[in-house]
């Protein structure tokens, strides 16, 4: 099948570019870039040197039309002017971005700016939505801090288990994007950890949404940081349940809820280099006096944005979810 990418040059871009050389049923036909056009892949992405002959295109050329489905890999408030676009002309959409994750009231609130496209879509969590996203045309791939949490505390939510949760959350510098700042600079970062948008980031809406569905009381508090590497989110979830529960019922909780998910990976403990370059998302459940601790780890560009999209893909193209994604993780 024929598949593109408008926001090729970008940090999601290229991964999907790399998981894609991967799937044995698709080929990239079309990949956009404003700053490349005319340029090959591998002249901007010099990793991808052997594997593409492409040049990079304009995200109105008409190479997308042919395509059976288009990732919008581009910054929240450009992919709306894009994706209906697509959809009209019958092609199925994978958007990267926050712009289809929230209802449109919401997403005008929490990104303050007018919805001018709106669309409903289904949030693209395969181990929660895998038969709403098969017949999906618009799947908007959820936030990369959002993917962890939901995973990390959904079995527990859907028993109406958890009083309060408290989701502390470190993630890479590529979650950032590809464009250089004061927050990614170099000195800035280095030996250094950093706690930004303490109580207020954008990916808590999409986060309470999903668990809401599962537990509509439930009360869950986020607070992201950044370390100084450049792939993998981990999150520690403090977890104040109702009622007691010994670690292996918690344990047989998660073992059931995902009992057929191969992208999820119950483990004794986690680490970020055990998930790194894999679409795994790793989770450890420790039972403390007070509290439940769950830890889950994924690499944020993989499961957190282009190895979930390529997931949603499949499942919308009726391939086996797994295709081209059982890749196991680089270690060390
Ligand atoms: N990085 C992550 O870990 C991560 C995880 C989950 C979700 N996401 C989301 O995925 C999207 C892409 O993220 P990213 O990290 O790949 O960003 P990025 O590295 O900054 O890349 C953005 C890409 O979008 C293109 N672009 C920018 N404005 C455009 C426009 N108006 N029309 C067409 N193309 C445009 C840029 O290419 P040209 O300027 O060359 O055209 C570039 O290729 C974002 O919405 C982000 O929030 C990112």
């Amino acid at each position: 099948m024929k598949i593109g990418i408008i926001g090729a040059s970008g940090y999601t871009g290229s991964e999907l570019l790399r998981l894609l050389t991967l799937h044995p049923k698709v080929e990239v036909v079309a990949a956009s870039s404003r700053r490349f056009e005319g340029k090959k892949i591998w002249e901007v992405h010099r990793f991808l040197k052997g594997f593409y002959d492409l040049e990079f295109c304009k995200p109105e050329d008409s190479k997308f039309s042919e395509c059976d489905l288009v990732f919008t890999a581009v910054p929240h408030g450009e992919a709306m002017n894009y994706v209906p676009k697509l959809l009209d002309l019958g092609i199925k959409v994978v958007d990267l971005s926050a712009d289809y994750r929230l209802p449109k009231e919401i997403y005008e609130k929490v990104y303050g700016k007018k919805h001018l496209h709106y669309v409903e879509a289904v949030f693209g969590i395969p181990e929660l939505h895998r038969e709403e996203i098969r017949r999906a045309k618009l799947v908007a791939n959820p936030g990369c801090y959002s993917t962890v949490s939901i995973l990390a505390l959904a079995p527990l939510a859907k028993l109406e288990l958890i009083e309060n949760a408290v989701l502390d959350c470190k993630s890479g510098i590529t979650g950032a994007g590809e464009s250089p700042s004061d927050f990614t600079h170099y000195p800035n970062l280095h030996e250094s950890i950093v706690v930004y948008k303490v109580t207020d980031h954008r990916h808590y809406y999409e986060i309470l949404q999903e668990l809401r569905r599962l537990q509509e009381d439930i009360r869950v508090h986020f607070t992201p940081q950044v370390f100084p590497g450049s792939r993998g989110i981990l999150a520690n979830a403090h977890v104040f349940l109702r009622g007691e529960l010994k670690r292996e019922e918690l344990r047989k909780i998660y073992e059931d809820f995902y009992k057929d998910c191969y992208f999820i990976r119950l483990q004794d403990e986690v680490k970020l280099i055990q998930v790194r370059g894999s679409n795994f998302c790793d989770i450890a459940i420790f039972k403390g006096e007070s509290r439940v601790v769950v830890v889950a780890a994924i690499d944020n560009m993989v499961k957190g944005a282009s190895g979930q999209a390529i997931q949603n893909m499949n499942l919308m193209l009726g391939f086996d979810e797994t295709l081209g994604l059982r890749v196991p993780p680089m270690f060390p």
